[in-house]
């Protein structure tokens, strides 16, 4: 047997299952101790009762309007869109990744209404935009110069892992079962595919976003080139 792997080992974990509003109670700070500090970003509420929001420590205490103007000063080019015609439940992950990674907008195409649970309250602080179709993405995409590049699978997909991406993408997602629409392909002036290596047809759809938002973030954040060589085989 491999010695890293003896059973004596393993260290002993506890699986405690938790759901949304548990982790939400768990996170976070009491009232402020001692003389309150100054500034018209620090909320008096929070001061007084304690901070339990799901925000970094650096918000802490501060109001929403002020941790939004902040985040506003910092956002990258990018946006994500999501095609949203059945209520897709990875939509709210979406949004939490896009918060997470400083993505500039999220827009949701097709239904206005969306599973809000997987966001964990991050579209707070998330500019998120509805188009009610794929013409109205395209045409506020190109109001502002903005390049459609769709992500999905599909056949005739290049590797994202090669492709150099614009910094002034609109990286958009399919949903669960059909994936990518037919008109959005149509639009795109690329799509993407992530490398894949096991027996499933596809990631969810949050899974392959955080992917190419990361991806967008190497590029242009941390300056490092999309890779030269071709997509391994499986
Ligand atoms: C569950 S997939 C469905 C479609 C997929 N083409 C299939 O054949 O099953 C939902 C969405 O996740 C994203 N996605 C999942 N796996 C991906 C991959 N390997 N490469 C790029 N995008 C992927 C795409 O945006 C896709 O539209």
């Amino acid at each position: 047997m491999n010695e890293h792997f003896a059973p004596e080992a393993a260290p002993t974990i506890t699986i405690t299952p938790v759901n949304a509003e548990d982790e939400a109670r768990e996170v976070g700070v009491g009232p402020w101790p001692g003389p309150w500090p100054e500034g018209d970003h620090y909320d008096p509420e929070l001061l007084a009762g304690g901070d339990r929001r799901n925000v970094v420590d650096r918000y802490r205490y501060w109001r929403r309007e002020a941790i939004i103007a902040d985040l506003d000063k910092v956002r990258h080019d990018f946006h994500v869109a999501v095609e949203n015609w059945s209520h897709d439940f990875n939509i709210g992950s979406v949004v939490r990744t896009a918060n997470a990674f400083g993505c500039a907008a999220v827009h949701i195409v097709g239904k206005r209404r969306w599973n809000r649970r997987g966001a964990m309250v991050t579209d707070r602080y998330q500019h998120v935009h509805h188009h009610s179709d794929t013409e109205s993405l395209v045409a506020w995409a190109a109001e502002r110069d903005l390049v459609l590049v769709g992500v999905d699978n599909l056949p005739g997909a290049v590797p994202l892992e090669t492709y150099p991406l614009p910094r002034n993408a609109v990286l958009v997602f399919g949903q669960e079962g059909p994936g990518l629409s037919e008109e959005v392909r149509r639009v795109c002036a690329a799509v993407l595919s992530i490398a894949q290596f096991g027996s499933t047809r596809s990631i969810n759809a949050g899974a392959a976003a955080a992917v190419a938002m990361h991806a967008w973030v190497r590029a242009h954040v941390f300056g490092q080139p999309a890779g030269t060589t071709t997509t391994p085989t499986p």
